[in-house]
């Protein structure tokens, strides 16, 4: 297993956007430079995923597919087990991925101009979902206590007052990489329900997340506060999917839950890919070990990489994620302006995504994936050192 996840796979000439899409997205030319952008892993999937699939290709008739009744076990089961959440068959809602959920929870639950509430820095296609959905971007900054990023309750309470209608929630957080405490969430949803605020609570990471620290989902708030929410669930990010993403997005609230059903309708969604279906099923079905041992994989990459930014760089910091394969590096003390910090990064041939694309907020910072075998991550330190020191 762990010389699986050593092994270096040349990813090129696969449309892989991560590799092959460098150049045309990023403008950096294919060949020597170590993409560390899109949040996808470099890890071949395993043979619990990739058998049922070579199975499929092999019968060789692609039709339309639905949900059996093992695929919603196998999400059913695994959320019980894992995190203490007993899931309804009637609350999923399936989309190929979690972004095409959020925008229609959006139209379905505000109307153009509306405020949407982010925390920022936040993953960025939550601005690009507000935007072209045309409602107005509310910000709540996050506070960076030494690279630990809190929640400031007294303006998330002030802006649900003023009338913000959803709340986008990144549960754990990308890109601060906090795994939320019961108490924060518990918070959170109290207040979106005193100020009947909806909520939209993204749990895409909620598998991905390190020893010493506990994933608390919104499904497991007092029942009272589930009737304005949904929660995106995904084997996307744990189980290295994003070719085959579908998200089940969670609506315990039965009205909320038929407009979200009549939307998918109206856009033809209420048929799947059976290639994503086997896949997510076989990873919930079969995964946990597998996911273990990836995860300490990924925590060993963490702890490399902090080694080297504590014993190295003065002027760069980080704090181990708590959750996400994705560091977020505090640059700010080089004091180079951001364009002059990609620009030596890329010259150095270590392509991060760059922090402001998550907000002001992430100005000056770096989000570094780690989701690589350990050898290609040292040879990142190697170029990032040159940049950074
Ligand atoms: C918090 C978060 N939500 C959603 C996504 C994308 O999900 P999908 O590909 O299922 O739309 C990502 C991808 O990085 C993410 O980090």
């Amino acid at each position: 297993m762990q010389h699986e996840l050593d092994t270096v796979i040349n990813r090129y000439d696969t449309d892989c956007l991560k590799w092959d899409y460098m150049e045309k997205w990023l403008g950096v030319p294919k060949g020597e430079a170590l993409p560390s952008w899109v949040s996808d892993w470099d890890f071949k999937a395993p043979d619990f995923i990739t058998a049922p699939l070579k199975e499929r290709i092999e019968h060789g008739v692609f039709g339309y597919s639905e949900r059996s009744d093992e695929y919603f076990s196998s999400v059913i089961d695994w959320w019980s087990e894992n995190h203490q959440v007993n899931l309804k068959k009637e609350w999923f809602h399936t989309t190929p991925g979690s972004l095409p959920a959020i925008a229609m929870l959006i139209e379905r639950w505000s109307n153009p101009g509306d405020q949407v509430l982010i925390f920022s820095p936040v993953y960025h296609a939550f601005y690009r979902t507000i935007e072209n959905t045309n409602r107005t971007l509310a910000i709540s900054s996050l506070e960076n206590n030494d690279g630990y990023y809190t929640i400031n309750f007294d303006d998330l309470e002030n802006q649900l007052k003023g009338g913000v209608k959803i709340l986008m929630f990144c549960n754990p957080h990308n890109p601060g990489g906090r795994v939320w405490t019961e108490e924060e969430v518990t918070k959170v949803c109290a207040l979106c329900h005193q100020y009947d605020t909806y909520i939209i609570s993204d749990e895409i990471w909620a598998d991905v997340v390190f020893s010493k620290h506990k994933f608390f989902s919104c499904l497991r708030v007092s029942p009272d506060y589930l009737n304005k929410m949904a929660v995106c669930i995904a084997g996307t990010k744990s189980f290295g999917l994003p070719s085959m993403r579908l998200t089940n997005t969670m609506i315990p609230n039965e009205h909320e839950a038929e407009t979200l059903k009549s939307k998918l309708l109206a856009y033809g969604i209420d048929v799947y890919s059976s290639f994503s279906l086997l896949a997510n099923q076989a990873a919930y079905r079969h995964g946990k070990e597998w996911l273990d041992e990836t995860l300490r994989y990924l925590e060993n990459n963490n702890q490399v990489l902090a080694d080297f930014v504590n014993a190295e760089l003065t002027k760069v910091t980080y704090r181990q994620q708590e959750s996400t394969y994705l560091a977020w590096l505090d640059c700010r003390k080089l004091e180079l302006s951001d364009e002059e910090l990609e620009k030596r990064l890329h010259q150095a041939g270590v392509i991060p995504t760059m922090g402001y694309s998550f907000g002001e907020q992430g100005k000056g910072f770096i989000r570094l994936n780690l989701g690589c075998p350990t050898s290609i991550l040292k040879e990142k330190i190697v170029r990032l050192r040159s940049v950074l020191e």
